[in-house]
């Protein structure tokens, strides 16, 4: 009766993968659980998710394919904006599709955007690919854009390409404050992304040393037009997730991200914790700490337990 803190199946949203050509659902060594779907498994998983009250979902997706410029990211055949069209068809507007919108996971470099030839990120190239990338995931049929790349401008630039192809109406949920975290491991093995050369985005991502700097970056996307704003991780960053809070009415997610499950999950394995009530203790305080919205690898899980 006197909670001040509730979580209900329709906070939570599943982050889905699929996998182009797979006929089988795929596991996820890292990520115990949680599978690469095949275009089947993937909309008996999304049922099922409907069954327990997790309306929501964003879909990444691994292509046969990757090279210089992600094509496959905003290919209408490729293989999220099939699903998506797919989902869309089965489910109508019981759902809510959320597309990732990177590069990463269609660039044979691994970066979030295109390189220079000295093989840096080329910022402001990389806007117009993810102008391309959001259109084609509203063509097939996404309510919500959630640009996760952590270029400058992106939110504006995705923007003005959706209103003037006339999807004034698809959402941005803007990856704002994304800390260069060691907590996106597993995350990498689901999606078979390899960082070339071993290098890391410390050059687009957040340095977890600073909350004030992701305060700047969730600030500059809410005055691109970003519709819901976004903190990730989400346990190591409740501080940042309480001051965007503060600061902003909208509405704002935080991503549990794949360390952040894995670790739980890696734990429990061993008998020295009880993961349910890990699970969600921590999806409580990140709730607590101000989030209306959590990305969970736990969502069907959780869903299970408290729906
Ligand atoms: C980039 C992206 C990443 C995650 C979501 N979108 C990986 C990265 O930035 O390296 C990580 C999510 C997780 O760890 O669960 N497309």
């Amino acid at each position: 009766m006197v909670a001040e803190t509730r979580l209900t199946p329709d906070d939570l949203i599943a982050p889905l993968f699929v996998r182009e050509g797979a006929r089988e659902p795929q596991p996820i060594a890292s990520l115990p659980g949680v599978v690469q779907h095949s275009p089947e498994s993937l909309r008996a998983e999304v049922a099922h998710l409907l069954d327990v009250g997790v309306p929501a979902m964003i879909l990444f997706g691994i292509p046969e394919h990757r090279d210089g410029d992600g094509s496959g990211a905003s290919d209408p055949e490729g293989v999220v904006q099939v699903a998506l069209r797919d989902l869309r068809d089965r489910f109508g507007d019981e759902i809510v599709l959320i597309a990732d919108l990177c590069l990463d996971e269609y660039t044979d470099h691994g970066h979030c955007g295109l390189l220079t030839p000295s093989g840096a990120v080329d910022n402001d190239s990389t806007l117009d690919r993810y102008a391309e990338i959001a259109v084609a995931q509203a063509e097939a049929g996404a309510d919500i854009v959630a640009p996760s790349g952590m270029m400058d401008g992106q939110v504006a630039a995705i923007r003005d390409a959706l209103d003037e192809e006339d999807f004034a109406d698809t959402a941005i949920l803007a990856y704002a404050a994304k800390f260069a975290s060691g907590l996106y491991g597993p995350f990498r093995d689901a999606v078979d992304v390899e960082i070339a050369g071993g290098g890391d985005r410390r050059a687009y991502q957040q340095d977890p040393a600073n909350a004030r700097e992701a305060l700047e970056e969730v600030r500059a996307d809410v005055a691109e037009g970003a519709d819901l704003i976004m903190v990730k991780p989400a346990v190591t960053y409740l501080d940042v997730i309480a001051r965007v809070r503060a600061e902003h009415d909208l509405p704002l997610a935080a991503y549990h991200v794949s360390g952040e499950y894995a670790m739980i999950k890696a734990a429990a394995a061993n008998g020295w914790i009880n993961g349910d009530a890990v699970a969600l203790e921590q999806l409580l305080a990140v709730k607590r700490a101000g989030a209306d919205l959590i990305l969970t690898y736990f969502a069907r899980e959780i869903a299970e337990v408290i729906g």
